[in-house]
C-alpha cells in the first residue's frame, strides 16, 4: 500500500477536564448557546461527516432510538455536520418517510465550520470538509468528560457511548473508579489508599475484594 503524506501540523483540541469551548450555532431545533443549553444536564455532542450518507444514517438513527436512554441518564443530545440547515431538514424528513425513525435533537448546521474546528471535528488528513464522528461527553458544569473519535468510514457503537456515560456518572456519584469492560451491576474500584496509613488499613480490610491493597473491589 502507498504511504500518503501527512501534511497538517497536529491541531490543539479539546481534552478531557477541559471547560467544554462555547458557541451559538443554527440547529434544526433553533440556536442554541452550548452554555446556556440543558442546564444541569449532561450534553453528549456528536459530529457526523455527512447528511444522507449510509454510515451517518444508521448512526442517527442509533441516537434517535435509543435517545430515551439518554434521557433517563439525564442528557441531551446534540449533533452536528458541516451541511446546511436544508440539508438537515431534507435528511429528517427523508429518514422519516424512509423508516419511520425522527431525528428529534437538535443537530447543529456547521456550514462554517466553526464548531467543527473548536472541537477538533475537522481532520484534515481525514478529511477537509466532513466533520469525524467524534463524540464528546459534556458534564453539568460545562466540563468535558470523555472523547470519542471514530474516522469516516466506521461507525460508532452505540451500547459503548452509553455504558461510558454511565460510567462517568456511577464513577461520580460513589467516588469509585470502573474496570475493564465495567457495566451496571459489575463490581467497582475503591480509590487506591494514598498514604502508608491508608495502604495497612487496606491491607486488614476483609469487606472488599482485594487482589493487593492497590487492586481492590466492592459491590454497589
Ligand atoms: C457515510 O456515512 O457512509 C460516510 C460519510 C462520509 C464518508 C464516508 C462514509
Amino acid at each position: 500500500m502507498e504511504t500518503q503524506e501527512i501534511t497538517t501540523a497536529p491541531a490543539i483540541i479539546p481534552r478531557i477536564g477541559d471547560k467544554a469551548p462555547n458557541f451559538t450555532s443554527k440547529t434544526t431545533k433553533g440556536d442554541i448557546t452550548l452554555h446556556d443549553y440543558a442546564k444541569d444536564k449532561w450534553i453528549v455532542l456528536f459530529s457526523h461527516p455527512a447528511d444522507f450518507t449510509p454510515v451517518c444514517t444508521t448512526e442517527m438513527s442509533g441516537f434517535a432510538l435509543r435517545k430515551d436512554e439518554f434521557t433517563a441518564f439525564n442528557t441531551e443530545l446534540v449533533g452536528l455536520s458541516i451541511d446546511s440547515i436544508h440539508a438537515h431538514l431534507g435528511w429528517v424528513n427523508n429518514v422519516k418517510e424512509k423508516t419511520g425513525v425522527y431525528f428529534d435533537f437538535p443537530i447543529i448546521a456547521d456550514i462554517d465550520m466553526k464548531v467543527s474546528k473548536l472541537y477538533g471535528m475537522l481532520q484534515p488528513n481525514e478529511s477537509e470538509t466532513a466533520a469525524v464522528r467524534a463524540v464528546f461527553f459534556i458534564d453539568p458544569e460545562k466540563k468535558i468528560r470523555l472523547v470519542m473519535y471514530y474516522p469516516l468510514n466506521v461507525g460508532r457503537n452505540m451500547d459503548e457511548i452509553l455504558r461510558a456515560l454511565e460510567a462517568l456518572q456511577t464513577s461520580d456519584k460513589y467516588d469509585v473508579a470502573m474496570p475493564l469492560d465495567w457495566k451496571k451491576g459489575d463490581k467497582v474500584i475503591i480509590p487506591p489508599p494514598k498514604n502508608l496509613d491508608e495502604m495497612n488499613q487496606r491491607l486488614n480490610d476483609d469487606t472488599c475484594e482485594r487482589t493487593d491493597f492497590y487492586l481492590c473491589k466492592k459491590e454497589l
